[in-house]
C-alpha cells in the first residue's frame, strides 16, 4: 500500500556519516520518517518501547486525530455512523470501503442469518468449562476452534470475504450468548432469523423457556450504537495482535483469537469491566473519591483510574462523548436509577479539574460510560469485554484483510537491545556450587 513520499528528507548523522531518510505523509497530513532502510544503511535500529512513536503500516480503514478528538471509519465521521447506521452496515463499510446499497445490505444480512448456528459438536464444548469460567477465555477458545469445524474458511478467506466475515460475525454472537447462558446454568437459546443482529443477540442472552424476552427497540438501538462505536480503532493493541499473528501466515481464526486475548487486558478492552469494579469499590467506600485519586497519582501504587487516558487522544475520546449521551438517554427511557452513574459523573468532574490529570491530558475514554449502559441492558459485568469484542470483530477482519492484501506486509518481528549477561562459560551440573 503506498504512502505519499515527500521531496523533503530528514538527515541523521551517525559516526560522522550523514544519511538522508525519506519523509512520508498520509492523506490527512500525518508525517513519518521512513526508517525502513535504516538498519541496512546505518547498522542502527530504533528503540521505541510500546511503539509510542512507530507507525506499523499504512492503512485506509480508520482515521484518528488524537489532538482534535476526530474519528472516522473509511472517511465517514463516527458521529454520523453511530446515529444513522446499522452495525451490519458499518461492518460492510469497514470490509468493502463503501456503504452498502439496499441490495448489498440485504445480501449481507442473509449471509449473516444463514451462518448464525455453530456446529452442534461445538455446543458440547461449553459443558466442559467450569461454572465460573471467564467468557473472554471461552470466546477465544471457541473462535480458535472454529478452524477445525470450518476449515474451508481458513484456506483462502480472502476469496469470498463476505462469506468469511459473515460466518465469523454471526457465529461469534451465538458463541458469546451461549457462554453467558452456560455460565448461569440456563438452557441455550438458538438464534432466530426474524430478529435483527442486535435483537437476536439480546434474545439469545435473555429469553428463557418460562419468560419470553421482549425485544425493545430502544435497547436494540443502544446496543447497535455501542457496537458501531467499538467497530474499529486503527492500530490499537488487539488489532496489532491480529495483524501480528496474521503476518506470520496464521489463519484468520487464530489471528482473531489473539485479538480477543489482547483485548482482555484491563489497560485495553478489559477497562470497561475494571471501571464498574472501580465505581463499585468507590461506592462501598462511602464515595471516598480522594482515596482513589490519591492512589492513581501515587507512583508506587499500580492503581490507575480505569476509563481515563488514551495513547492517542489528548482530548475527549469522541466515542466517550457519544456514549455518555446515549447513557443518559437510555437510563431515562428505561427509568433506571444507577448510583454508579452519579459516582462516574462526580469522578469525571474531579479529574477534569485536577491539574495532575489535566497536565497529562487524561480524559474519559470509551470504556468509562459503556459499562453503565451495559448494566442498564442487563448485561453482566464479566461479559462487558465480550461485548467490546463483538463490536471490534469487523474492524479486526478488515485490518487482517488489508494486511494480507498489502504487498508491503512483512512478518511483524521487532528487534531488541540486549542487556543480559555477556557470554559465559558453561559449567556441567556436577561442577556448579
Ligand atoms: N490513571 C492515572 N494515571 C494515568 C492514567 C490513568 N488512567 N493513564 C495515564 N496515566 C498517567 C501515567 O501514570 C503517566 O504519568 P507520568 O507521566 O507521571 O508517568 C502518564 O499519565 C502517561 O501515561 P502512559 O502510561 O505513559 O500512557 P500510555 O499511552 O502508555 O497509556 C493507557 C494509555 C490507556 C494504557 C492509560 O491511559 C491507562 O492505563 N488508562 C487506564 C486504562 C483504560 O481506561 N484503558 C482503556 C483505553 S481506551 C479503550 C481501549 O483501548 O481499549
Amino acid at each position: 500500500m503506498s504512502d505519499i513520499s515527500l521531496e523533503q528528507t530528514a538527515t541523521l548523522t551517525i559516526d560522522g556519516v550523514t544519511h538522508n531518510l525519506p519523509i512520508v505523509e498520509g492523506i490527512e497530513g500525518d508525517r513519518a520518517i521512513d526508517v525502513r532502510d535504516l538498519l541496512r544503511q546505518t547498522g542502527y535500529t530504533v528503540f521505541d518501547t510500546g511503539y509510542k512513536n512507530s507507525a506499523s503500516c499504512c492503512s485506509t480503514i480508520t482515521y484518528l486525530d488524537g489532538a482534535k478528538g476526530v474519528l472516522r471509519y473509511r472517511g465517514y465521521a463516527i458521529e454520523d455512523l453511530a446515529s444513522k447506521c446499522l452495525f451490519i452496515e458499518v461492518a460492510y463499510l469497514l470490509l468493502h470501503n463503501k456503504l452498502p446499497n439496499r441490495v448489498e445490505l440485504e445480501n449481507f444480512r442473509t449471509l449473516l442469518e444463514s451462518h448464525a448456528l455453530i456446529h452442534e459438536d461445538m455446543v458440547h464444548f461449553f459443558d466442559k468449562f467450569p461454572p465460573n469460567a471467564s467468557p473472554m477465555s471461552i470466546l477465544s477458545v471457541m473462535v480458535n476452534s472454529l478452524h477445525n469445524f470450518y476449515p474451508e474458511m481458513s484456506a483462502d478467506p480472502l476469496e469470498n470475504i463476505d462469506m468469511t466475515a459473515s460466518r465469523l460475525i454471526s457465529k461469534i454472537r451465538t458463541i458469546a450468548a451461549f457462554s453467558y447462558k452456560k455460565s448461569i446454568g440456563q438452557p441455550l437459546v438458538y438464534p432466530r432469523n426474524d430478529l435483527s443482529y442486535c435483537g437476536n443477540f439480546l434474545n439469545m442472552m435473555f429469553h428463557t423457556p418460562v419468560r419470553p424476552y421482549l425485544v425493545q427497540p430502544e435497547v436494540v438501538a443502544a446496543l447497535n450504537k455501542l457496537l458501531i462505536l467499538h467497530a474499529d480503532h486503527e492500530q490499537n493493541c488487539s488489532t496489532s495482535a491480529v495483524r501480528l499473528v496474521g503476518s506470520a501466515g496464521g489463519n484468520l481464526y487464530s489471528s482473531i483469537s489473539a485479538g480477543i486475548n489482547a483485548l482482555w487486558g484491563p489497560l485495553h478492552g478489559g477497562a470497561n469491566e475494571a471501571v464498574i469494579l472501580m465505581l463499585e469499590a468507590i461506592h462501598k467506600d462511602n464515595n471516598d473519591y480522594k482515596k482513589y485519586i490519591a492512589k492513581a497519582k501515587d507512583k508506587n501504587d499500580p492503581f490507575r483510574l480505569s476509563g481515563f487516558g488514551h495513547r492517542v487522544y489528548r482530548t475527549y475520546d469522541p466515542r466517550g462523548t457519544i456514549i455518555k449521551d446515549a447513557c443518559d438517554e437510555l437510563l431515562g427511557i428505561l427509568n433506571v436509577k444507577d448510583p454508579l452513574l452519579a459516582i462516574a459523573l462526580n469522578l469525571e468532574e474531579i479529574v477534569l479539574n485536577d491539574p495532575w490529570f489535566v497536565s497529562r491530558n487524561l480524559y474519559p475514554n470509551i470504556d468509562f460510560y459503556s459499562g453503565i449502559i451495559y448494566r442498564a441492558l442487563g448485561i453482566p459485568t464479566n461479559m462487558f469485554t465480550v461485548m467490546f469484542a463483538l463490536g471490534r470483530l469487523p474492524g479486526w477482519i478488515a485490518q487482517w484483510k488489508e494486511m494480507r492484501e498489502d504487498p508491503e506486509t512483512k512478518i511483524y518481528r521487532p528487534r531488541q537491545i540486549y542487556i543480559g549477561s555477556p557470554a559465559r562459560k558453561f559449567m556441567p551440573l556436577a561442577e556448579r556450587s
